[in-house]
């Protein structure tokens, strides 16, 4: 009687024991495919990730969850996530943000909430919102309206020779070259402003995916905001100050392995314009 239960409690444990590996499995990095852009409210927003354990073995057989809250008005959702059928370790999940905002969203795939860059979502599609405004558009009708009367007096002055269809002609002219003039000067200005903004939102993205790809996980960065860190992590060296070549980073973030076959760091599966954010962001000096 004694030995049948120990047999079966030891059977017990050795299924617990190759169970193990999978239920606790100490960490993982959650690697978010694309960053998502533009969501809109109520519009269904697809977001793949890969999960490898110790960032290294891509799991599969999980049911990882999407928690998401939104900052404003506390509304909050969570969701399942499903494997991606035929792509290992690869899950998927359909967000529907009920309300605009700032919304915070985490992903947990076995053990801990891995954080995402929190994501703005809009009442309406941001390709709307692009359009240009009535406004901007006035001074070059103003510029039409000018030249069409000045072209209209040329007509009629030509045939009358009054002195008064002659002013009308030079107004007309005055008028339509400033309306052009002004939307030319409008246009050079409003470049300016745009090259800038593209640069700091390259710094921007490449910290966005410093989160979003799962670098947080093993590597410190002072510059991303402190609510980001579960634990600030020293599997990787603390890259708040890296000083790297961006000619060395670009073979690195591509393939580690490739550089050092031993390494910690993983292959994850960056994109040319991926990896030029993250370059830019690791090279941009602190503020
Ligand atoms: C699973 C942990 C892990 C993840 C995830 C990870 N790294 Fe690393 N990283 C390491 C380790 C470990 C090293 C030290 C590697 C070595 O010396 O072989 C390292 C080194 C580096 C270095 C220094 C290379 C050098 O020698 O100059 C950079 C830069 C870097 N990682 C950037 C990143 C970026 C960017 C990401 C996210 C896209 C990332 N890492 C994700 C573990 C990780």
């Amino acid at each position: 009687m004694k030995s049948k239960i120990i047999a079966s409690l030891s059977i017990i444990l050795v299924v617990l024991a190759l169970a193990a590996p999978a239920l606790a499995g100490g960490w993982a990095v959650i690697t978010l495919e694309r960053l998502p852009s533009g969501v809109v409210v109520g519009v269904p927003l697809t977001v793949r990730f890969a999960v490898r354990q110790h960032g290294k073995t891509l799991l599969p057989d999980l049911t990882p969850t999407i928690s998401a809250h939104n900052a404003q008005n506390g509304d909050s959702f969570s969701i399942d996530a499903r494997p991606v059928s035929g792509s290992l370790g690869r899950y998927e999940a359909v967000l529907t943000f009920p309300s605009t905002g700032t919304w915070e969203w985490t992903v947990q795939a076995f053990t801990m909430d891995q954080r995402m860059p929190d994501l703005v979502v809009s009442a309406n599609s941001p390709v709307s919102q692009a359009l240009p405004k009535e406004g901007s558009r006035l001074p070059i009708m103003i510029g039409i309206v000018g030249l069409v009367i000045a072209l209209a007096a040329l007509g009629v002055s030509l045939r009358t020779k009054r002195r008064w269809v002659l002013s009308l002609f030079v107004l007309g002219l005055m008028v339509g070259v400033a309306g052009f003039a002004f939307t030319a000067s409008k246009a050079e200005k409003s470049n300016e402003p745009v090259i800038a903004s593209q640069i700091a939102s390259d710094v921007e993205t490449g910290q966005t995916l410093f989160i979003a790809k799962g670098c947080l996980t093993c590597h410190v960065n002072n510059r991303v905001e402190s609510k980001y860190y579960d634990f600030r992590s020293d599997i990787g060296p603390n890259l708040t100050s890296y000083k790297g070549s961006p000619e060395f980073l670009r073979i690195w973030l591509k393939n580690p392995a490739s550089v050092r076959p031993n390494t910690g760091m993983p292959n994850l599966e960056l994109d040319a314009a991926e990896i030029d954010a993250l370059i830019t962001f690791l090279s941009a000096k602190a503020d």
